[in-house]
């Protein structure tokens, strides 16, 4: 039986790209059973229809508080028997009804060399800081924002001052550490 994902993503879901294609063409032996999104119109979205991939998409606001909108998540995940929650440019924490139900299970991709620049403006703050090495980071999620531990990690050297340059170039290490590394971790 193949290994069930979810994937997690808020945006333009490059990552989530990357995981469908690896496991469309067999480099994963897995299954993309579900993309959450909680963003109606994110480009993301697209790309799970492309791929055939469900989704479940929901708009944070419209419920009265996380631990609601967590609940309807958990019901999704356990309907389609997930084993690994891959979040892929999720950019909203998670909460105790998720990690309750999914931790040790939830893993984040994170553009930094953690435990340097958490936060949503990782790159950002890297380049505000006149970093000259960056780096990709993949870690378990627990209730720590982006400080649980670390599964894998690589480094790009940029002296320069773009935060656009930063993300292009660490784009393709992203796509490839995070296939590798959910490869590694469902072989286990
Ligand atoms: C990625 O660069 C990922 O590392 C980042 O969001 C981007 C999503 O890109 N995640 C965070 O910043 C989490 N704090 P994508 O939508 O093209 O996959």
């Amino acid at each position: 039986m193949k290994k069930q994902l979810a994937v997690f993503a808020s945006g333009t879901g490059t990552n989530f790209d990357a995981i469908a294609r690896a496991c469309a063409e067999g480099v994963l032996d897995a299954e993309v059973a579900v993309m959450v999104c909680d963003k109606p119109g994110a480009a993301v979205i697209g790309k799970a229809e492309r791929y055939g991939v469900d989704t479940f998409v929901f708009s944070p606001k419209s419920y009265a508080c996380k631990a609601d909108y967590e609940a309807e998540i958990v019901k999704v995940l356990d309907a389609k028997k997930i084993d690994l929650v891959c979040l892929a440019g999720y950019m909203r924490i998670v909460g105790e009804t998720l990690l309750g139900a999914y931790e040790g299970r939830i893993i984040n991709i994170h553009p930094s060399l953690l435990p340097s620049f958490k936060g949503a403006h990782a790159v950002e703050d890297a380049v505000a800081y006149g970093v000259k090495v960056y780096g990709i980071t993949i870690h378990w999620v627990n209730a720590d924002l982006d400080g649980g531990k670390i599964i894998a990690q690589r480094a790009f050297p940029y002296e320069g001052s773009d935060p656009a340059e930063v993300h292009r170039l660490g784009q393709p290490i992203e796509h490839e550490l995070y296939v590798e590394t959910i490869k590694k971790l469902i072989q286990k």
